[in-house]
Order: structure tokens, then sequence, then C-alpha cells
């Protein structure tokens, strides 16, 4: 067998662990797949641990390791955007090949690693930040290079999916499934990345570039989490035939697309009202799944688990193999054929615009309060048919306190800033006693 290829890895948290216990586990399948000897040569950890082969050495200092002589392949699992980031940017200089699942890091700073990297002919390899074990990366860049996605739909957190499928499964109260998430090393550090949605954030605008051939723009991504979604919700939505998910969007849209006056790209993320049949409804759990419309192959899904140890490090060691593969072709001009960061060519990303949220169409779920008085629910549905919002469904409950009714109204799709106005006006009407309760509703994810 060549030359054995060197791993160090960056973390020894969830993720890290898992790495080396894959490696453990699996380690005469990697060498048959790849023909080479694979060995973790050094661990940084801050702390030293003695459940760790004492041949492979225990590091603090995680710059050293990143130019280490002894490494070809860094893995950076510690997560953050500070260190993990001159830790990237020093392994780069330092000729070294990086796998990393931190998609915070990507998603903020990609485009600036990313640029280096090709500087320094190296790759950096990230399948494990987007969707946990679900190989999408993979599967956008390479298995669909022929296509032109014009669409993806995607369930990309798995502890809001998690949290989302107990709440209306078993009624359990939110902190508490939260806290299991974490306890089961599904949850982020900082556990609000994943339920206001900024974790889910940070993976679509690394899916929406693989996509569309665009910059990372994870400050133009609309974000909603799942803070706000009540019990109450979740139940209205079932009885009108829908099921409420955390999904991400990334949509291409065109200048003669229906009500659509600008072309541009969608980027959202939100809790969102899909069919109780649609495929993506009925991914539960922590399990992700991401739907993808693309020309001329039409609609494929994508799913499996979506956070945890094995799943997150079954993403990192499918990187870590294609870089053995690299590694063992010393050929530069077979270097410059590999699949590009983004999957387009660098100098052809586009510069399409990322709509802003008022540019954006969806369907909405509105829920009013309102008195049960005569003509409340006349005036409430001529100003949406004034405003040109046409309704698809709607539920009226009896009166409870203090006379009181819950009206949910569904609609077709429209453009964001008109749905605006009319929820403005519906909230001055005096019969109205609360703010109006909006979620997106979508039958892109059939
Ligand atoms: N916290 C993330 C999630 C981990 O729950 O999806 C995987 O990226």
């Amino acid at each position: 067998m060549s030359k054995s290829i060197k791993l160090a890895i960056l973390g020894l948290g969830t993720v890290g662990t898992g790495v080396v216990n894959l490696i453990n586990d699996n380690l005469s399948e990697l060498k048959r797949r790849s023909g080479r000897d694979i060995i973790i040569t050094e661990v940084g950890t801050r702390r030293q641990r003695d459940d760790i082969d004492p041949s492979i050495v225990q590091n603090d200092d995680l710059m050293a390791i990143a130019a280490s002589d002894n490494v070809d392949i860094v893995i950076e699992v510690i997560g953050g955007t500070t260190l993990a980031k001159d830790i990237i940017m020093h392994a780069i200089k330092n000729g070294k090949h990086v796998v990393t699942a931190n998609k915070a890091l990507l998603a903020e700073h990609g485009n600036e690693i990313f640029a280096l990297a090709e500087a320094h002919h190296v790759h950096v390899a990230y399948e494990a930040a987007v969707a946990g074990g679900i190989p999408i990366i993979k599967v956008m860049r390479e298995a669909l290079a022929a296509n032109k996605i014009d669409w993806l739909a995607g369930i990309i957190n798995g502890t809001g999916n998690f949290i989302m499928t107990e709440m209306r499964d078993k009624g359990r109260p939110f902190k508490d499934v939260l806290t299991e998430a974490q306890e089961l090393g599904y949850a982020e550090a900082d556990p609000t990345f994943d339920v206001e949605g900024i974790d889910a954030a940070h993976k679509l605008a690394l899916l929406a570039s693989i996509a569309f051939g665009i910059p990372l723009q994870f400050d133009k991504v609309y974000c909603e989490g799942i803070t706000g979604i009540t019990l109450q919700d979740v139940n209205y939505a079932e009885e009108l035939g829908y099921r409420i998910k955390h999904l991400g969007f990334a949509v291409r849209r065109n200048s003669e697309d229906e009500q659509q006056d600008s072309a541009g790209i969608e980027l959202r993320v939100h809790p969102t009202l899909i069919p109780q049949d649609a495929l993506l409804a009925n991914v539960n759990g922590v399990k992700n799944a991401v739907l993808v419309n693309s020309h001329p192959l039409g609609q494929t899904l994508y799913c499996g688990d979506g956070a945890g140890a094995g799943a997150t490090a079954s993403a990192v060691m499918a990187d870590v193999m294609d870089l053995v593969r690299v590694l063992g072709n010393h050929d530069d001009s077979e270097h410059s054929h590999h699949v590009p960061h983004l999957a387009f060519m660098p100098e052809e990303l586009s510069d399409t615009p990322v709509l802003r949220a008022e540019q954006m169409i969806t369907g909405y779920y509105l829920r009013v309060h309102a008195y049960d008085n005569p003509g409340v629910l006349a005036d409430i549905t001529r100003i949406l048919s004034d405003a040109g919002i046409n309704i698809d469904a709607i539920l009226q409950k009896p009166a409870h306190k203090l006379g009181q009714v819950p009206v949910i109204i569904l609609t077709l799709p429209v453009v964001e800033s008109q749905m605006n106005l009319a929820i403005e006006k519906i909230e001055r009407l005096t019969a109205v006693t609360d703010k109006v309760v909006r979620i997106r509703l979508d039958e892109l994810a059939q």
C-alpha cells in the first residue's frame, strides 16, 4: 500500500468523537475503498483525553497542528467563526486540505476561504456542513451537474424538526424536547441557532450558492425560527389538511413569473404549512430532507439523519475519502479538474440578485382574533379581496373567551408587500383584538 494519509482532528466534541469512532469501526472498509492507509496522527483538544490511542499526539495548540508536517488533511470540528476561521486559513496557507462541518463559518466567510483555497491549490470540503449525513453537497455539485436547478426546499435543521415532531405527535413542551435534542448531540453549542432558524439559514446559503452559482450571501437569507409556533396553530393547520414544518427555500424567480416584477432568487427559512400528504410533511424526528427541482431531471428527494455524531461523521469521512484520492494524484492538471467549491467555476459566479422579503411570493395561514360581531368576517375578506388576495380556505371556531372568535384563513400565493398592507388594515379593524398571526404556506414542496 502506498504512503499513509495523515489526519488531524481539531475538536473532540460530538462530531470529532464520532469521527474517531467511525475510523476505528470501519478502518478496513476505508482502506479497501481508498487503497491507502488512513491514520489519525494528531488531535486538537483543550484537555488531555485518556480514551484516545496513545500513538495519537494530543495538542491544545490548534494552529500548530494546522501547520504540522505530520498532517495531510485537517478536519475542523470545533465550530464557531473566529478561531476556526484562523485555523482553516492557516491550514490552507500551509498547503493542507481541510474538511469542515462548520456551516456558520462557510456561510459567513466561505467566499474568502474558498478563494484562498483556490489560490493555494487545496480543497475545503464541507459535506458535513449541510443536512448531516445526507450527501446533498455531492449530489448537487456532481450528480445534478448537468441540470439547471429551479428551486429547492428542505428540512435542514434536525433539532427543529425533532422539536416540531415531538410537539405535534406527543404534545410535549418545547423546552423539554430541546433539552433532549441537546442531550442527543443534535443541537448547536448555542441552541438559539437551531430554534431561531439561523443554522438552517447558514445551510440554505450554501445550498443556494451550489444550486444557482451565486456567491455566498448569508446576510440576505430571510430567517424565521420555530419559537413563535403554538400548539394551537399546529392543530388548526392539521384540521385544514396541512402540517407545519420548518423549511428552507431557494427559488429562482423570473420576471415573467406571475406576480413577480423582477428576476432574482428567494432565500428564506421559516415555518411553513405544507399539505399533510407532501413527502416533506412526513419527514419526522431528526431526519432532514431536501427536495430539488431541476431541469430536465425533475423532482428528486434526499432524506436521512440531519444531525448527531454518526450521521455527521459519515459525511466528514466521505470528504476525507475524496481528498485521499486527490492526494494520491500528484499531477496538477488533474487537480484542476476537481469539482469547484461552489459547483460553478469561480469566475463564472452570477450576480443574480437575492430578492428582498417584500418581493417574496408565498401563500399564507392567517389567524385573526376578533369579536364575534356581525360583518367582521365580511370586513376581513373584503380587505383581502381588495388587495387581490385569493382566499383558499376559511375556518371560524365558535366564540370563546369574552366573545372572541379565532378566524383561520388560508390564501393562495401573494407578494409579501401586498400581504403586509392587508394585515395592517385588518389589525386596524375595531373588532380585531390581537396582532394577526401569519405563517407562510407553500405548495412548491408537494
Ligand atoms: N444543530 C444542527 C441540526 C446539527 O440540528 O440540524 C447539524 O447541522
